[in-house]
């Protein structure tokens, strides 16, 4: 097990004890929680670039209300499964970089997504807070498989998800755009971890 590993599972028990930002999960330069009613100025920020949200089927929020109804969802789906996109901070800032987390789908599996400001792109976020929610799925919350799906022209998102280890499992229309639908599995994941 890496130290990276080692150190983000350390972090858990703390956040698990209450102590803390309210982080559910923590890496060497972030935060993840779950989101809040004082998130909504972020949320509609973060969606209000057409380049951030160019490959996630999503537009612009229309007004805080549609924002607000998205964080409500969010906090019943973390109070059923404990899972949920947080929202990811830049702990030495203290700023909101954007969000990453696991979604249940209609058929069971979960779906690990992630969306960033696009000033922080290419620091490595989406990887490190991607593996943090890996490990918390396949490690305290005891899933088997998860699954992600990246348009084919989003090569930045696939490449987040090569180095986790996803595999390509086929090809699906996704909001109206070809999408690649990847999936990695617990056994595969701990195997390459050694
Ligand atoms: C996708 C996204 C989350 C990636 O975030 P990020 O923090 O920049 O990701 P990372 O820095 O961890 O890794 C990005 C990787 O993509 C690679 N990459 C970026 N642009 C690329 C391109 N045009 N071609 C090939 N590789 C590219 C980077 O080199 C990096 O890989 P490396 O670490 O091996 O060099 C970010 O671009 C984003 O928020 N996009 C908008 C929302 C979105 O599309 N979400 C995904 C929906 S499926």
């Amino acid at each position: 097990m890496s130290q990276e590993k080692q150190g983000t599972q350390g972090r858990q028990g703390e956040a698990a004890s209450g102590q803390g930002d309210g982080f559910v999960l923590q890496t060497a330069r972030l935060g993840l929680r779950p989101h809040r009613l004082g998130d909504i100025p972020f949320m509609m920020a973060l969606n209000a670039d057409p380049e951030v949200v160019r490959y996630t089927g999503n537009v612009a929020f229309a007004n805080e209300e549609e924002a607000a109804e998205i964080i409500r969802a969010l906090g019943r789906q973390y109070e059923e499964t404990r899972t949920g996109r947080f929202l990811v901070v830049e702990r030495a800032s203290g700023e909101s970089v954007g969000w990453c987390g696991l979604k249940r789908g209609e058929d069971g599996a979960f779906d690990l997504g992630y969306r960033f400001f696009r000033q922080h792109w290419g620091r490595g976020l989406a990887t490190e807070s991607a593996r943090a929610c890996a490990e918390y799925g396949f490690g305290p919350l005891g899933l088997a498989r998860l699954v992600a799906y990246a348009a084919i022209e989003n090569p930045a998102s696939i490449a987040v998800l090569t180095k986790l280890g996803f595999r390509a499992i086929g090809e699906e229309f996704v909001h109206g755009m070809q999408a690649r639908h990847f999936e990695l599995l617990a056994v595969e994941y701990r195997a390459a971890a050694g």
